[in-house]
């Protein structure tokens, strides 16, 4: 089972300026990245705050979304550990699954290192404050994979998570 983590990023570290605020500030090429890589992984994991951003769940993909009190209509609900959540999406029969954010579920399934490759679009804007990418404390080394820059001026980077190394 291979997990990533898809994240649009401003150039100062931040996916969004408050909890309300939908990942719309992002270009076009990072809008079809983030459908193309999904809709391959066929399933999408977030947390609640990030869903009630959405208009609808996101289609032709299993969305699971954490909540510890709500149920919303399109989406699977969990409380799930991350590694039982995964060990559950793979006896299904994925191969892929797509961590949507926000913050505390990325810190969650990074924390768990759970993950193998992190898909972040850093996108030429600053918001000076908000909601960075984690939300607590952690060390992961990382190797570039991939680098690519948009006519928008964004830069399209997939990295590999290396699980070898201890933290240090
Ligand atoms: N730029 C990007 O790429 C990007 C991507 C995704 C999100 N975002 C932004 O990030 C912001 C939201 O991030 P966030 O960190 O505030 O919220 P979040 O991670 O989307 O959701 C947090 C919520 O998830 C639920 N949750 C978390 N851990 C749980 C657990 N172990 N068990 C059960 N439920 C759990 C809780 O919901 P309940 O309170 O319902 O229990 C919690 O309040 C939004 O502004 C969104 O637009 C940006």
């Amino acid at each position: 089972m291979k997990t990533f983590i898809i994240a649009a990023v401003s150039a100062d570290g931040y996916i969004a300026r408050d909890e309300k605020h939908a990942a719309l500030w992002t270009g076009k090429e990072d809008k079809r990245r983030f459908v193309e890589l999904t809709k391959r992984a066929g399933v999408v994991v977030m947390g609640s705050t990030t869903y009630t951003t959405l208009p609808r769940a996101l289609k032709e993909r299993v969305n699971i979304v954490y909540s510890k009190s709500k149920n919303y209509e399109g989406a699977e609900m969990t409380q799930k550990d991350p590694a039982e959540l995964l060990r559950d999406l793979e006896a299904r029969g994925f191969k892929e699954v797509a961590i949507c954010g926000g913050s505390h579920i990325y810190t969650m399934f990074m924390k768990a290192k759970l993950v193998d490759t992190l898909y972040l679009t850093i996108e030429p804007i600053v918001f000076g404050k908000g909601i960075r990418l984690f939300n607590e404390e952690m060390v992961a080394h990382l190797k570039l994979v991939a680098c690519g820059q948009t006519e928008s001026g964004a830069l399209l980077l997939e990295y590999s998570v290396d699980h070898s190394g201890t933290s240090k």
